[in-house]
Parts: C-alpha cells; sequence; structure tokens
C-alpha cells in the first residue's frame, strides 16, 4: 500500500496533522529525522488509522504515491530549509511539497521559484488553530500553483475546519508567497486582537476595580454577542483561572512580559515596506516589545501619574458596556488594517487574493476565529474592491453607535494613566481617515522649508516650491 499523503516532523503539530489526515481515512506516510519520534508516534497513535511510517527520507518518498505530496512541519528558517534539499533530493518532477509552517513569505517566495526550476511544486501554507485545530480541523491558508492545488485541495479541504455553513476552511490564497503571507497578516491581527482585549481587562481592573473572576463573568457575557469569537472565549477561561500554588487569581502570578516569535512582527515590518498602515497592529507588537522591556520599566516605574487614579461607581456600572464597544470599534479597525494589508500585498506581487474568501477560511478553525467574519465576508461580497471595510454599511453603523463610548474609554484610560495603546491608535486611524483634511499640509510645507522638497497643491497641477530664503514666492518644481 501507499500512502496519498506524507508528513515529516512529528512534533505536536506535525503528529496532530497527521492523525488529522489519518481520521480522515487518509492513508499517510509519517518520518522523522529522529526515527525514535516516528516508532513512539505508531505506538501511541497507529491505531488511529492507516500510517505507513518511514525510517529514511527515501523510504518516506517510496512510500508515497505519484505525484507525491509531502507535508514539512518543522521550525521555520533554517531547519526548514535543511528538509527541503532533503526532500528535493528523492523527489520527482511533479511532485509537492507543502510547507505548513509559519515560515517568512519571502523565504517561500524563494524556495518555490527555486524548486519550481527542478520541476517540483512548493506549497507554503498558513496553518492555523494550534495544537487542537492540527489535529480537529484547522485554517488552512495554501499559496502556490493551481496545479497543486489541484492535487492537494481536496485533501485540506477534507481535514480543515468547517463554518457554521458547512464550507472549509480552506481555500487556494494565490500563488508562490501568497498563503504564508496571508497567514502572517492572520498572526498580525491576532496579536492587535489580543491587545485589545487585554487592555479592555487592564481598563476594567485599573480603572474600574473589578476583580478577575468577576471580568471573566463580562468576557463570557460578551462571547454571547456580536465580539463572540475564540479568543474572547479563552480570555473568560484564562481569567477565572486560579494559581494552585497562591489560591489567587491566575492571571497574577504570571510575569508580564509578552513573547513573540515574529510573525506579528513581520506583519508590521512587511506593512512599511508596502506603505499599509496598520496602526492598530504595530501598537500591539510595541507592546509586547514594551512589556519585555524590564529594565526600561524599572527605570521608569517612579515616573509621576495622574492624581485621580480610580473611576467614581456610577461612572463604573456604565463602564463594562462602553468598554465593549470601544473594543469591538477597535476590532473592527485591526481588520480593517489587516485586509488592506493583504489587498497591498496582493497588488504588489500580482497575487490575485480575494479578501472575502480569507474572511471565509478564518470563521472557523484558525486563533482568530469569530462570529464578525462573517461581517467582513459579506462586505467584500458585495464590493471586492472596496477601499475599507469600514465604509460597509454594518460597520459604518457600528462604529458611528460605539463611538461616543470608544471616546469616553479612550480619554478615561489617558485620564487615569491606564495605557490603552491599541484603543487610542484605532480610534485616531478612525478620525484620520475621515478628516476632511489632515495636517499632512503642513508637514509638506516643512519640507520644503527646510529641503526644499516641493509639495503639490490642492487647486492645480503640478509640484512647487516657495523661495523661503528669499522673497517667498512660489517656483514651479523641478
Ligand atoms: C495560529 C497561531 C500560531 C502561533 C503563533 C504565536 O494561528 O495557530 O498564530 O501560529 O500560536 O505563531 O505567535 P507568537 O509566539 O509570536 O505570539
Amino acid at each position: 500500500q501507499q500512502a496519498r499523503i506524507g508528513v515529516t516532523g512529528l512534533a505536536v503539530m506535525g503528529r496532530n496533522l497527521a492523525r488529522n489526515l489519518a481520521r480522515h481515512g487518509h492513508p499517510v506516510a509519517v518520518h522523522n529525522r529522529t526515527a525514535a519520534r516516528t516508532r513512539a508516534f505508531i505506538e501511541e497513535f497507529g491505531d488511529e488509522g492507516v500510517f505507513l511510517p518511514a525510517e529514511s527520507i527515501q523510504q518516506f518518498a517510496d512510500s508515497l504515491e505519484r505525484p507525491r505530496r509531502a507535508i514539512i512541519m518543522v521550525k521555520a528558517g533554517a531547519p526548514t530549509d535543511a528538509v527541503i534539499d532533503e526532500l528535493a533530493a528523492v523527489l520527482e518532477p511533479g511532485d509537492m511539497i507543502v510547507d505548513g509552517g509559519n515560515a517568512a513569505f519571502q523565504d517561500t517566495r524563494r524556495r518555490e521559484a527555486a524548486l519550481r526550476r527542478r520541476g517540483l511544486h512548493f506549497v507554503g501554507t498558513g496553518i492555523s488553530g494550534g495544537e487542537e485545530g492540527a489535529l480537529n480541523g484547522p485554517s488552512i491558508m495554501p499559496g502556490g500553483s493551481d496545479e497543486a492545488y489541484q492535487a492537494l485541495g481536496p485533501l485540506l479541504e477534507d481535514i480543515a475546519a468547517k463554518a457554521d455553513d458547512g464550507t472549509p476552511c480552506c481555500t487556494h490564497v494565490g500563488p508562490d508567497g501568497a498563503g504564508h503571507f496571508v497567514k502572517m497578516v492572520h498572526n498580525g491581527i491576532e496579536y492587535a486582537d489580543m491587545q485589545l482585549i487585554a487592555e479592555a481587562y487592564d481598563l476594567l481592573r485599573h480603572a474600574a476595580g473589578l476583580r478577575p473572576a468577576e471580568i471573566a463573568e463580562i468576557f463570557r457575557g460578551w462571547n454571547e454577542g456580536r465580539l463572540e469569537s475564540y479568543l474572547i472565549e479563552i480570555t473568560a477561561e484564562v481569567l477565572a483561572h486560579t494559581d494552585a500554588a497562591t489560591g489567587g487569581p491566575f492571571v497574577d502570578i504570571v510575569l508580564d512580559q509578552a513573547e513573540q516569535k515574529g510573525t506579528g512582527r513581520w506583519t508590521v515590518q512587511t506593512a512599511l515596506d508596502l506603505g499599509a498602515p496598520v496602526s492598530g497592529i504595530a501598537e500591539a507588537v510595541f507592546a509586547r516589545s514594551l512589556s519585555g522591556s524590564a529594565e526600561l520599566r524599572a527605570a521608569a516605574r517612579g515616573l509621576p501619574g495622574p492624581g485621580e487614579t480610580w473611576l467614581d461607581s456610577a461612572a463604573g456600572d456604565r463602564f463594562a458596556d462602553d468598554v465593549e464597544q470601544a473594543l469591538y470599534a477597535s476590532k473592527i479597525v485591526a481588520y480593517a488594517q489587516g485586509f488592506n494589508e493583504i489587498q497591498a500585498g496582493s497588488a504588489e506581487y500580482d497575487w490575485g487574493i480575494d479578501p472575502g474568501a480569507m474572511a471565509a477560511i478564518w470563521r472557523g478553525g484558525c486563533i482568530i476565529r469569530a462570529r464578525f467574519l462573517d461581517r467582513i465576508k459579506e462586505a467584500y461580497d458585495s464590493d471586492p474592491h472596496r477601499p475599507t471595510i469600514l465604509t460597509d454599511p454594518h460597520f459604518s453603523d457600528a462604529l458611528g453607535d460605539a463611538q461616543a463610548a470608544w471616546r469616553r474609554v479612550v480619554s478615561t484610560a489617558a485620564e487615569l494613566g491606564v495605557p490603552a495603546p491599541g484603543f487610542s491608535a484605532a480610534l485616531a486611524y478612525y478620525d484620520a481617515l475621515r478628516a476632511e483634511r489632515l495636517p499632512a499640509a503642513l508637514i509638506q510645507g516643512l519640507r520644503d522649508y527646510f529641503g526644499a522638497h516641493t509639495y503639490r497643491r490642492t487647486d492645480r497641477e503640478g509640484s512647487f516650491h516657495t523661495l523661503w530664503g528669499g522673497d517667498r514666492s512660489e517656483v514651479p518644481a523641478g
């Protein structure tokens, strides 16, 4: 018997993906650099389906039906290159290598081009949902050629999560690095989502004076409404959890320094290159960096804060509703920014990504799965080229309804000295986009003053320079 697909790299994600495939009736070849792990895998999970264990990469290749489909589940970066090299040496033209790790999309573009020259298909694939998703249905974002998707798509769609309407959370994102690009932005949005949730918690705790268990209940309530999402759901779980050692709230004994592996940072770096303003995602990444700057924080701890540090109780009662509004509005902004980055990347690399389809495959399986992704899908279905989801009637109405509360939350945070960079950046983005005129005009004037960088006028075509050091008359530029 031959395997329909193979998985090399049997750490927890690879292991669970292989089990997911086998449980769906697909014979799976399994391989790991250290063969002991393959043997342990078979011992533990061998009865879950048909597995063909391979001790060597040659045996792995031999056990796959042609054209071969091989999924790599190893650490992004150099380990991925090493496995690709090994694997490519034993494959034949027409075979497919799927990289299911969190690779940088530029690496994926490079690898795809190199393997294409050897007649191999390279399918950089974003997979979201953590360990549990890999086993029970992740959201899958494959890039690569149409031909490769034809051979792989049905298998991947089979093991992917299903949205409430039954459609698989997997679609062909676009050529070469498109899949990993979209996964990168997914993670950037994940950072923003988590930062906004963290700010909501912080405000409820340190402005309204609620205890973690009470805040958990508030999140549980929010999860019944428009904010319903996996991250809101698990926030309630984490906040309600009690530390066994101290008997106090778990959240109070965790070191407050958020770590990161790189995808959020890449989202912002890439956005800077593309000129896509993802300020909410950027604040989320910087908030993690700031939290981890232990020395800087220790040095600054004694700086003066405001006199007032708590809301009075009447205001405190209304506050949770205000925070819900601010959270929803800021979340809309973060997604709007992320989707705009996807559109900018798609235009830059000619990927032809359908943003509505991305919203659709994020509805289930992935970390940012949320009820409101249905609305984003609808917004793009009604106009695939819309400049921003913010102008979709559903979202513009929601922002209009939320804005008074959103502004109260941001000003309360500022008055009481509780940092809320995510909420503030989202509101500033909203107000900047709405503005009839921006002070960028003044910046242009300053640039022209000190560096003769020139400016354009609102009333005439062309570029101009004012003779600031002379009689201040205006001359055409260049
Ligand atoms: C997912 C997650 C997953 C991983 C992040 C965590 O979609 O399943 O995003 O990819 O949990 O990479 O990233 P940080 O360690 O940078 O928070």
